[in-house]
């Protein structure tokens, strides 16, 4: 019982100014690449979710010295490759994509079999978008039809390879991109665009990096075997995480928010050019660049009367993990919405188009979903007063703090299963829904 959270009441109006948690993408990043530097490096404001945690239980395993006091963690890096390990090590990557897939990368050069194993949402992904390329550069490996438990025997000589990513997949690229730093010679990635963290921060490592930004993709050059010194890193908020929070204030009454320190990165700011293109009133304030990254606070008010969408598909990446999100917004558009070219969302922690149009079945808007599509009904008139329970969806967090938004919104006496779900990835969502009920 206790990991259920009922709600029947809508959020009244409300004027805040928020900080939320460190970006989880970044965290893992800093994690993984402070573990392959030279030194001991810091990170401040790193996220303390359950993906960041397993990937520093990761590296720790591997022989890399962790300490985590508060939010800043410091962590020892021997090198690239520098890992040192017990023999028939178990690697386990919890619910994160992101970890399972980047660190595999970072094995290619590895000297025993080492296993990864991840739970159940994490079992059902496919690993062999990263196992197929890791071959190539040498690696080998066992796996459940390429899927987890995956089995990795690194490579004495790992080889430069050119591959072709063209899902639009950061942890794809991110994979062959670590992998890089273990080859002599230059790999060469042509990219569908997609989130460029990994190519900032070896720009900013001084990783010998050349990227050529093309309109549909990116051509990038790593030339491997350069190590490179422990960093020191502020981590910024989450925009994937404040994105609830500025849907709710969207479809809120005479609501305003400030979100403070927010990384709006182009490659991740999908959301705001969406809601925008709905006729939604968002400001930027404060812009600076940090370490590469760029960094603003996020203004946003209620908003009464707004536009479907037809999505353009070049904004499918830059908002990948915020559809679920956004269709909620479509929900309450006055008119139809159309989304297209997403079956990637079917490869998230559940299969999103079906969730997402399930929750919105059940607050009584029509969807028509195909293979790689959703069409959206909007009503901007919703209010609900029924029954709804969302239950067995893989304990996908991101279908969880949707649900809540929807039920703060929407109206509805709502049953929501696998409240711990949000520790994946923002374990103060709760705390700050319920800082903004009073
Ligand atoms: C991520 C990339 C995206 C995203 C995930 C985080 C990353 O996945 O959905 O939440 O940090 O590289 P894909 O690369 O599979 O699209």
């Amino acid at each position: 019982m206790n990991n259920i959270f009922c709600l029947n009441q809508s959020i009244k109006p409300f004027k805040k100014k928020l900080i939320i948690e460190g970006d989880k993408s970044l965290s893992i990043r800093w994690v993984l690449l402070a573990s392959q530097a030279n030194g001991k490096s810091t990170a401040k404001n790193i996220l303390k979710s359950e993906d960041v945690l397993n990937t520093l239980k990761c590296v720790k395993k591997l022989g890399t010295k962790v300490r985590l006091i508060g939010n800043t963690c410091s962590i020892s890096g021997k090198g690239i490759n520098g890992y040192k390990y017990k023999k028939n090590l178990i690697l386990n990557a919890g619910n994160s994509g992101t970890l399972g897939r980047l660190i595999s990368g970072l094995l290619v050069h590895s000297k025993d079999n080492i296993k990864i194993i991840g739970d159940k949402s994490l079992s059902k992904r496919d690993f062999s978008r990263v196992i197929n390329p890791l071959k190539k550069i040498g690696a080998k490996f066992k796996s459940n039809k390429g899927k987890l438990p995956i089995i990795i025997k690194g490579t004495k000589n790992p080889k430069p390879i050119s591959y072709i990513e063209n899902k639009g997949s950061a942890q794809c690229k991110s994979a062959v991109m670590f992998a890089a730093l273990n080859t002599r010679g230059t790999t060469v990635i042509k990219a569908k665009k997609s989130r460029n963290h990994t190519e900032l921060l070896y720009k900013y490592l001084k990783i010998p990096i050349n990227i050529k930004i093309k309109k549909n993709y990116d051509l990038i050059k790593i030339e491997g075997k350069k190590s490179f010194n422990a960093f020191n890193y502020k981590i910024p908020s989450d925009i994937s995480s404040c994105a609830f929070f500025i849907v709710l204030t969207v479809l809120s009454k005479k609501s305003k928010l400030t979100l403070k320190n927010v990384n709006i990165n182009p490659s991740r700011i999908g959301i705001l050019k969406i809601l925008k293109k709905m006729n939604i009133k968002i400001l930027l304030k404060n812009i600076k660049k940090y370490k590469g990254e760029k960094i603003a606070d996020i203004y946003v008010e209620s908003t009464k009367v707004f536009k479907p969408i037809d999505c353009p598909q070049s904004l499918n990446s830059s908002a990948i993990d915020e559809f679920l999100i956004i269709f909620l917004v479509a929900a309450r558009a006055n008119g139809i919405s159309k989304f297209k070219n997403l079956s990637e969302l079917n490869q998230k922690e559940s299969p999103r188009l079906k969730w997402g149009s399930k929750i919105l079945n059940l607050i009584g808007i029509k969807t028509e979903v195909t293979k790689d599509s959703i069409k959206i009904y909007g009503n901007p008139n919703i209010n609900i007063n029924k029954k709804i329970v969302i239950k067995n969806y893989l304990k996908d967090h991101r279908v969880f703090m949707t649900s809540v938004i929807a039920a703060l919104t929407f109206g509805g006496n709502w049953t929501i299963h696998d409240k711990d779900s949000i520790k994946t990835s923002f374990p103060s969502f709760l705390k700050i829904i319920n800082s903004l009920k009073v």
